[in-house]
């Protein structure tokens, strides 16, 4: 027996990450935030000083940085250099910077081929001891876990992801750059707003949180009879 794979993928302010983290800890499984791979070797670039429109020395970056991820859902963390990053991570600067990584071509393999690893260690041993993972990020449905046990695009009407994403006071207009700006130049190089074959669509637009988390518990435990 190997663990069960679910993977959930949608553009940001879908709900993603809090049903994905519920629905780890619900059916104790490790949380995989594909993204956060991304928004750390952006950290780590920017901290270096590379220049982004060097694609090779990003590439360069990104096969060398030293990360490790915690996949706990309760308390997920990310380490660079042993220092935890989580909260650097989750900057404006780095939220308006990472897309820089996620075009870069060069460097898009090697974080992908890390979060395939990820996922497989996931299902035979890990912070899970096997049981599997949830994992979440724009391809995962698609490129990275094609063949997972249950596959969720999570959408969600435009304007209800960017309400979703402004918290009391944010400024409006950066939270609509951060979501829909970004979503236009990922979308250059990942589709996540259309569902491949076999994967389920859930919108969110009318849905609390536990009605999407038991939405795809209830397709964890289909796949699984
Ligand atoms: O989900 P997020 O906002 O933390 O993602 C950060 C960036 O990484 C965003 O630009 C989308 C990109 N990303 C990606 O291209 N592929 C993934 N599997 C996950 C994230």
């Amino acid at each position: 027996m190997t663990g069960i794979v679910i993977a959930i993928d949608g553009p940001a302010g879908t709900g993603k990450s809090t049903v994905s983290r519920e629905v780890a800890t619900r059916l104790g499984l490790a949380y995989f935030d594909t993204g956060a791979t991304y928004r750390v070797a952006t950290l780590a670039c920017l901290r270096d000083g590379v220049d982004f429109a060097q694609t090779s020395d990003v590439a360069a970056m990104v096969a060398t940085m030293n990360v490790e991820l915690i996949l706990d859902p309760r308390n997920p963390h990310v380490l660079l250099d042993g220092e935890d990053v989580s909260a650097q991570i989750r900057t404006d600067t780095v939220a308006l910077t990472v897309s820089k990584v996620a075009t870069n071509l060069e460097a898009r393999p090697i974080l992908q081929e890390l979060q395939r690893e990820v996922i497989r260690m996931e299902t035979v041993g890990g912070l899970s001891e096997g049981r599997g993972v949830v994992a979440e990020g724009r391809d995962i449905t698609t490129v990275i876990a094609p063949e997972a046990d249950v596959r969720v695009l999570m959408t969600a009407d435009d304007e209800v992801r960017v309400a979703r994403r402004a918290g009391e006071g944010a400024d409006l207009a950066t939270v609509r750059e951060a979501v829909l700006g970004r979503d236009r130049k990922d979308a250059t190089v990942v589709s996540f707003h259309q569902a491949a074959d076999g994967v389920h669509t859930l919108d969110t637009t009318d849905l609390t949180i536990e009605e999407a988390v038991r939405a795809v518990i209830g397709l964890a435990h289909e796949a699984q009879l």
